[in-house]
């Protein structure tokens, strides 16, 4: 049964998460108009502090992640927060947790963004006191284990409390407004899908850069590695949304019926198909930085960077390689699809026509928010020796298409979507199953092959063997 819930409760609250993003875009929502009058959030964790001190708490992290024009509401936002502290590994204490949340037909939300570690307690503690029923939906953060087998486990576990359709695992790149426009961009318009396939394209590629280093978040990272980091969720779930077949409509069961069938498709990868690099001592925007074993002091096998070669086994897609890229301490923060076209079968221009380069779509979902095609056209001249082509894009920035509208956070749209109970961006049981499935057969493969980070340079593009990974099938990576 839908329902509004009129209880937020957020387990983690006093985590980075809650500072920088989930406090952040409850009141970016409420400055909007778009939380419930009668929503109560309701923040629990392990330190001692009453209301007052969580909502002191609570402005100090507003202050420093929400920008000023958008911290219009704060006076009304504050009042609606609340806080119960909790050991979350022990039951005792849910009882006051349930007293704190106030009557349970109200509907409540709760929202995980603690360590793996404390799902299975949290969720026998939520049972206990009563924090599971019909009224009651749950949210979960990354990660959702290390593996298949811890995920299933965590699944399982989550699963005899709430029914599928009352969990709502969070991959927060859905809740990108450019990650959800890449739907818009493939249905929406009648000009891609006919040429959307292997046919006519030649391959996809899939960068997700940052120039962070482990910030602060030593232990965690070392122990994920940038595969399961980045590439077991967030860019498989891109490459699930640019490769499925067309969803009979934009609800939650449609749009996941069709990304876990490619997820699912998903091609097992070589080992000559995949480089994994660790970072060192370098520099970014002139600014030296540490290795990542000077950051961890020691030494380690922890992959900062991979790149790999996957493909889809069905009929769209089959001879179609989708590279895939992402790393810490790339040159800069980019995120970007880059759908490559084949060439023109035939030139009516003769030689010229050499000049005539296969078109190309890239994608930036981040922090450039555009949509470049690149055409060929013909260059002004009165041709005298035959026409000359040139590359030119036609682009599309859609902050200057959409001016007055703002950027939201991404958690802005899940949290709401966690609050009025609507699925279609959060991932499915099955969903992060296939993701794991695979990831696990990769890592199977490095041991097995004994798969070793090679080193990069803090502030380059990886190890130069991701560049030859590419160019050994006759591709370049996308680096402008
Ligand atoms: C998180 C990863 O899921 O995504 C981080 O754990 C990474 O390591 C982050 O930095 C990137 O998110 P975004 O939205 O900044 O691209």
């Amino acid at each position: 049964m839908p329902f509004t819930a009129e209880r937020l409760l957020l387990f983690g609250a006093t985590g980075d998460l809650a500072q920088r993003m989930l406090l952040p875009s409850l009141c970016a929502l409420d400055a909007d108009g778009l939380l419930a009058p009668e929503l109560r959030i309701v923040g629990t964790a392990r330190s001692v502090m009453d209301d007052e001190e969580f909502r002191a708490f609570a402005r100090a992290a507003l202050d420093r992640h929400l920008p000023e024009d958008r911290r219009g509401a704060l006076d009304r936002f504050l009042p609606r927060l609340s806080y119960q502290p909790l050991d979350a590994t022990t039951l005792e204490g849910y009882a006051d947790l349930a007293t704190k949340l106030g009557t349970p037909q109200a509907g409540l939300a709760i929202f995980l963004s603690t360590a793996p570690s404390l799902f299975e307690p949290t969720i026998a503690g939520l049972q206990q006191a009563g924090l599971t029923g019909d009224r009651v939906r749950i949210g979960l953060e990354k990660p959702l284990g290390s593996d298949l087998a811890s995920s299933c486990a965590i699944n399982d576990a989550v699963g005899a409390a709430f029914s599928e359709d009352r969990i709502f695992r969070i991959d927060h790149y859905l809740g990108k407004e450019t990650v959800q426009n890449l739907l818009a961009l493939r249905f929406a318009n009648i000009l891609f899908e006919p040429i959307w396939n292997a046919r006519h394209i030649d391959h996809v590629q899939i960068t997700v850069a940052e120039t962070v280093g482990l910030e602060g978040r030593v232990a965690f990272y070392d122990e994920a590695g940038a595969l399961r980091d980045m590439v077991q969720n967030h860019m498989l779930q891109l490459l699930a949304l640019v490769a499925m077949e067309p969803p009979t409509s934009f609800d939650a069961t449609a749009v996941r019926d069709e990304k876990v069938k490619v997820l699912r498709a998903l091609r097992p990868v070589r080992a000559e198909d995949v480089v994994t690099g660790q970072y060192r001592a370098g520099a970014i925007g002139g600014q030296a930085v540490p290795g990542y074993d000077e950051e961890l002091a020691r030494p380690s096998s922890t992959e900062t960077f991979v790149a790999l070669r996957a493909g889809v086994a069905n009929w769209r897609w089959n001879g179609v390689p989708f590279y895939l890229r992402t790393g810490k301490r790339l040159p800069e923060r980019v995120t970007e699809i880059v759908v490559q076209f084949r060439a023109i079968p035939y030139s009516i221009f003769g030689d010229r026509g050499a000049q005539a380069q296969p078109n190309r779509l890239v994608i930036g979902i981040q922090p450039e928010e555009n949509i470049r095609l690149s055409l060929m056209a013909k260059q002004p001249g009165l041709d005298r020796d035959g026409i000359r082509l040139r590359t030119v894009p036609l682009d599309i920035a859609i902050p200057d298409a959409f001016t007055g509208t703002h950027r939201r956070i991404a958690y802005e749209r899940l949290l709401l979507d966690l609050v009025e109970g609507d699925q279609t961006l959060f991932v499915r049981r099955d969903e992060v199953e296939a993701q794991w499935a695979w990831i696990d057969a990769i890592r199977a493969m490095w041991t097995d092959a004994q798969l070793a980070p090679r080193p990069y340079t803090a502030g380059s593009w990886g190890p130069s063997a991701a560049i030859a990974l590419a160019e050994r099938h006759g591709v370049s990576w996308h680096d402008e």
